[in-house]
């Protein structure tokens, strides 16, 4: 087989993986990168951590490991390559980084920021320790390794509950997120001290947008991430992690899907799962929308941006996660 045909085999047969969300006349804008990417990471024994929510020349082209926030930090705790390039957002960065002190950690963009990780400071953890002295908190990943160093341990949208109650205690504080906060509250007998940060993504859902989405799209499912306001998850039909979400929609096959979260999220299932109608509305996050094919490539290519935790707070953080996993 001549490099020239191999070549326009392996496109032909990467872009099978997308056909049904990438228009033809927009892959020859891809292929490049893709190529270099694939050839890169070969050559730098690096691999590529992607979250649920990059775009799907991301997550199905060039991606080795794909998952909602717990699959990527139970991931990166066994990851063999010297290089990891985590195409998600800054949080998720770090606690590669925690979970891998002597590897080399890249973020395509250092901006790729989080609303919920910007809500609340180490200075802010503090103050609640002193006013709720003896209990325990709970710090939900998104947030900076510096918080998390304060925090007794971290929970994700995927384990939230049961990390709750694994404390034994009758009241816990989570931080950030309030609305994950309270629809954790909703599901058990644990009182719940919450702070008051938001997603921006999620927290422009409402109730009523799943009742005109139920007048229009008679029989549809609705699915809800949990960092969606309490009102909108009691709508829906199902509430989960990102990765929840996916695996309702894969072994439930509803013929007709909304799912209350990032635009990519159904993008990236419906690129296999072709039998099924997924009905937008979603909402794009800016910050994981910041990472692209050409900054992936040029991390790899130059190194750019190493991630780095001070190890003062990579010692307190760490124990955080791994508390997390160990459970
Ligand atoms: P998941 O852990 O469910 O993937 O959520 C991460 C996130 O940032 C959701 O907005
Ligand atoms: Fe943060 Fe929301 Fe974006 Fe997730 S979707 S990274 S919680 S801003």
């Amino acid at each position: 087989m001549s490099p020239s045909f191999g070549a326009a085999a392996r496109a032909t047969s990467l872009y099978d993986r997308v056909r049904h969300v990438i228009p033809p006349v927009e892959w020859p804008a891809f292929i490049d990168d893709i190529d270099a990417i694939l050839d890169l990471k070969r050559r730098r024994n690096a691999i590529i951590l992607a979250h649920n929510y990059q775009t799907p020349e991301i997550f199905h082209c060039v991606a080795d490991i794909v998952g909602d926030s717990l699959a990527l930090a139970r991931e990166a705790a066994k990851v063999e390559a010297e290089i990891i390039v985590l195409a998600g957002v800054t949080f998720m960065a770090e606690t590669a980084k925690l979970l891998n002190p002597k590897k080399t950690v890249l973020i395509p963009d250092l901006e790729a920021g989080c609303s919920l990780a910007d809500s609340i400071t180490p200075a802010d953890v503090g103050l609640l320790r002193e006013r709720y002295p003896g209990v325990p908190i709970v710090a939900y990943v998104n947030t900076s390794a510096a918080v998390k160093a304060q925090a007794d341990i971290c929970c994700t949208s995927g384990n939230a509950r049961a990390v709750v109650e694994s404390l034994g205690t009758d009241r816990v504080i989570m931080l950030p997120d309030e609305y994950l906060a309270n629809n954790v509250a909703s599901q058990t007998s644990v009182k719940i001290i919450a702070w008051k940060g938001h997603c921006e993504v999620h927290e422009r859902f409402t109730p009523a947008e799943i009742a005109e989405l139920r007048e229009s799209y008679p029989g549809i499912v609705v699915l809800a991430h949990p960092e969606c306001p309490p009102e909108v998850v009691a709508a829906a039909d199902y509430s989960g992690s990102t990765a929840a979400m996916s695996d309702y929609v894969e072994s439930r096959r509803p013929a007709r899907v909304v799912l209350l979260t990032e635009c990519s999220m159904s993008d990236n299932i419906a690129a296999q799962l072709t039998d099924i109608e997924f009905v937008r509305p979603c909402n794009l996050c800016p910050h994981m929308k910041r990472i692209t094919l050409t900054n992936i490539r040029r991390a790899l290519e130059t190194n750019q941006h190493v991630v780095t935790v001070d190890p003062a707070v990579a010692v307190k953080a760490r124990r955080a996660v791994e508390r997390m996993l160990a459970l």
